[in-house]
């Protein structure tokens, strides 16, 4: 026996729409990068998307874009994945952790102002999980203090907060799609903005640094090859025509774990916030406070052990070695992320989990917290 973490969702609609690529002569720059844009746009509800090889890359292509650069900070969550921190650093810039609220897992919006200096030039919220709550709060504090928002959705495609889309609340937005992810083009992310001039910046940076009608050979400016190609596009268009059904199948496997985990009181189970409408990414629960991290290591091993696998979503960013060698961040810093990441267990999640599966993941994580 053995469920896995996370597998994709590929029907034969996918493959035929990359295998009809692969017969064209345009692999990449070519009508499938701008169908795949225009599509993404429609979809968020934005004027502008930017496709590119990676969310990492498209972080760091608004900090560009944006001019954060050395001496500037940028405020963001410690509970996230490492690409929202380093994202700030590839731009020169510092990321400045605020403690998350234990209720959404998300920065905590009533921490953000004592930690705005001279130096702050945006705010990076991270929709943890797919869970959007508090972003709106978080875009009040931006506006007053004439600072950027970049929202980094990278695990929230399809989420909604009362009513109004993720991915439509920063100045600009990025979107991941590694294969974990709702929609999936292999690896891949996409930049949204509603501002022209951003969107025609990121387009050159991602390209080597050429303007849009510029000679092949022409360089305006410092670029990089973040290109997403027309294999990869197809396979997004493909995967973002289906994501109703997505997002229908993945709230089905988390109202499933709900449902059986429900009567558990050693466990934390994730909720839905009236306000929010989740896309869920993945499924996190949290053992009670009691609980230790040398407990909770010991419960992923025997998951593991079990034939399950699980994660550890996530250790806290601000103690990754990078960041205290970097920063000097150190335990203590951010208790309630520390906390929380001590006793997280991200269950198998995917669209076609079937139920029977669920049920032996609840079973053997009920048997084996009885023991510890
Ligand atoms: C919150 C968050 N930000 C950024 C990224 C980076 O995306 P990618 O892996 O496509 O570079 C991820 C991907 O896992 C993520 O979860």
């Amino acid at each position: 026996m053995r469920i896995y973490l996370s597998r994709p969702d590929i029907t034969e609609k996918e493959v035929e729409a990359v295998c009809a690529v692969l017969r064209s002569p345009n692999l990449s720059l070519g009508p499938k990068l701008i169908e795949f844009e225009q599509a993404f746009a429609e979809y968020i509800g934005t004027k502008r998307a930017v496709a590119v090889n990676s969310g990492t890359s498209g972080l760091f292509l608004c900090m560009l874009a944006l001019g954060i650069g050395h001496d500037d900070e940028v405020i963001t969550t410690p509970f996230t994945f490492i690409a929202s921190a380093t994202s700030i650093m590839m731009a020169g810039a510092k990321p400045v952790f605020v403690d998350i609220d234990p209720a959404t897992l998300n920065i905590d919006p009533a921490k953000i102002e004592s930690r705005i200096t001279g130096k702050t030039k945006a705010i990076l919220p991270v929709e943890v999980f797919g869970n959007p709550a508090g972003l709106d709060k978080v875009c009040e504090i931006a506006q007053k203090h004439d600072l950027k928002v970049i929202e980094d959705s990278c695990e929230a495609l399809g989420s909604a907060l009362s009513g109004k889309k993720v991915g439509t609340f920063g100045t600009m937005s990025v979107f991941g799609f590694y294969p974990n992810k709702q929609i999936t083009t292999g690896e891949g992310g996409m930049i949204l903005t509603d501002d022209s001039d951003l969107a025609d910046m990121c387009v050159s940076l991602r390209n080597q640094g050429r303007d849009k009608d510029d000679d092949w050979l022409s360089h305006k400016r410092l670029g990089y090859n973040f290109r997403l190609s027309d294999i990869n596009c197809a396979l997004g268009i493909a995967q973002l025509a289906r994501i109703e059904q997505i997002k229908a199948k993945r709230r089905q496997v988390a109202q499933w774990y709900q449902e059986m985990l429900a009567d558990d009181d050693r466990l934390i189970v994730p909720a839905e916030p009236n306000e929010c409408d989740i896309s869920w990414f993945v499924f996190v629960v949290l053992l009670a406070e009691n609980f230790t991290a040398q407990q909770r290591d010991k419960i992923l091993q025997a998951m593991k052990n079990s034939g399950i696998q699980v994660g550890n979503y996530f250790p806290p960013v601000h103690l990754q070695p990078v960041m205290v060698k970097e920063f000097g961040y150190k335990r203590g810093d951010f208790p309630i992320t520390e906390s929380v990441c001590e006793r997280t267990i991200a269950l198998p999640f995917y669209n076609n989990l079937t139920k029977d599966q669920i049920e032996t993941v609840c079973m053997t994580l009920k048997k084996i917290l009885h023991k510890n």
